[in-house]
């Protein structure tokens, strides 16, 4: 069977500040270096639960990853996001669009020193805010094996339900196969928020 076509959205923000400064932009070519080398330094971090980090990234794996990332921004099918403080890449995030429409999903990384600050809490809503001024979505979602307690931790801060759990074949070295289903109807941020 033919595979769904995905959905597409427009004028997707291509800048978004934080609160504390930090940015969220895509990664363009001039990125490739840097982000190789926070990756590898990262690597045993992310190893548990990030599948494309189970070994070592090199300059043709990312650019490859780089090359994907802009033609999905271009056919506006999907948004991934480098966390940048200034020059620096902290981390990854991004609105995902492969749970159909109807749904954006957030995913997200954080290199060891961005850790324990709020960043990926702040970048989750203010993606989400994005997602809520779509008319057509009506729900955002975050997955994450259930053993994942940090990144568990960020939909509950931020008011997200545990909607189910699915079982899925693992894909990174730490996870259970079974993932947390976390979602926020649109309609809540619309309203400022309260549920
Ligand atoms: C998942 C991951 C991004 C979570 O990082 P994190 O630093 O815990 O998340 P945040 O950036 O939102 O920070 C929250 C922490 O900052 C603290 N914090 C400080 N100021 C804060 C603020 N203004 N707002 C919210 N939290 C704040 C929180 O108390 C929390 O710390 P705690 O866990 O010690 O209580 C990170 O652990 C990671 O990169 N893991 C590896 C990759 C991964 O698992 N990705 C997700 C796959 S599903």
């Amino acid at each position: 069977m033919d595979e769904p076509t995905p959905p597409t959205y427009h004028r997707m923000p291509r800048e978004l500040t934080l609160p504390t400064g930090e940015v969220l932009r895509p990664f363009g070519p001039a990125d490739l270096d840097q982000l190789v080398a926070v990756v590898n330094d990262n690597l045993e971090r992310l190893r548990p639960w990030m599948p494309w980090a189970q070994q070592p990234v090199t300059a043709e794996s990312q650019g490859e990853f780089l090359a994907g990332s802009l033609r999905n921004w271009a056919d506006g099918t999907d948004f991934v996001y480098g966390v940048f403080a200034g020059d620096a890449i902290v981390g990854g995030t991004g609105l995902h669009t492969r749970r159909g429409p109807g749904v954006l999903e957030i995913g997200y990384w954080l290199a060891a020193a961005a850790e324990g600050r709020g960043l990926v809490t702040a970048a989750t809503r203010v993606l989400a805010e994005v997602a809520a001024s779509y008319d057509e979505v009506a729900e955002v979602v975050i997955c994450c094996d259930e053993a994942n307690v940090r990144s568990a931790a960020v939909p509950r801060r931020l008011g997200f339900r545990l909607a189910g759990v699915e079982a899925v074949e693992p894909k990174a070295a730490g996870e259970t196969g079974w993932h947390q289903v976390w979602t926020l109807p649109t309609a809540v941020i619309r309203a400022g928020w309260t549920a």
